[in-house]
């Protein structure tokens, strides 16, 4: 059975560096895929032009300042949310999206730049989340977990930067924010995430959204 949303979900995975968030996404868009609802899965950093750039230049460490960090965040964000955002939900898919404004509050914030600036300079132009999947683990499991990745990344992946990033996370308080101990079993993860969203989907539904 197809499953028609008339409008959009977005659902965002957030964490630190090896929380496990794009495990988490493809379990999750299989699973909702089985279930018939039509699904489109994006990353931040994006493929966009500064998306590329941010990747290139991650690989150095102190190659950008805070500033010009978020500067390219941001022009990054404003691409993926025209591109792909938008259009995917106007077709009435479940966005899965790894990685969104929170990364930039959280990570950009551990780095000195004020998070009230940044959490506004987004919700001006962002769409905003139905639900919000914040994975927790320490920063030295989740920089254990990630330590065969070749293409190791020197701006972020940093034990004492990330204990302050996985904090300001932690503090995300909101009805869309759901929490999530990372260390639990990966499908007990999947499962809690799984039932969330379809929780979340039947209210939708009972609200005047049809399904067919
Ligand atoms: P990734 O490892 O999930 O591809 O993300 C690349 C790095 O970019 C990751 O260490 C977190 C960082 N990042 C920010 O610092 N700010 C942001 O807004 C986003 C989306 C990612």
């Amino acid at each position: 059975m197809k499953m028609i949303l008339k409008k959009g979900v977005l659902i965002v995975i957030e964490g630190i560096d090896g929380a496990g968030k794009s495990t988490q996404a493809e379990i999750l868009l299989d699973r909702l895929k089985a279930k018939g609802y039509e699904v489109a899965y994006f990353q931040e950093p994006s493929e966009s032009k500064w998306g590329r750039e941010i990747k290139k230049r991650a690989l150095f460490p102190d190659s950008l300042s805070p500033d010009e960090e978020l500067d390219l965040f941001l022009k990054d964000r404003r691409e993926n949310v025209e591109r792909n955002l938008k259009p995917a939900l106007k077709e009435g898919k479940i966005v899965i999206l790894d990685r969104y404004y929170y990364s930039t509050i959280a990570y950009q914030g551990a780095k000195g730049i004020d998070k009230e600036m940044i959490r506004k300079a987004n919700e001006e132009f962002v769409v905003k989340p139905d639900l919000v999947f914040v994975l927790d683990i320490d920063a030295k499991r989740g920089l254990e977990r990630i330590q065969d990745r070749k293409n190791k990344d020197k701006l972020f992946e940093r034990e004492d930067y990330l204990v302050k990033v996985r904090k300001i996370f932690r503090n995300f308080k909101g009805e869309n924010i759901v929490h999530i101990d990372a260390l639990k079993p990966r499908d007990e993860i999947s499962e809690e995430i799984e039932e969330s969203i379809l929780k979340y989907l039947h209210t939708f539904e009972t609200n005047g959204v049809r399904l067919s």
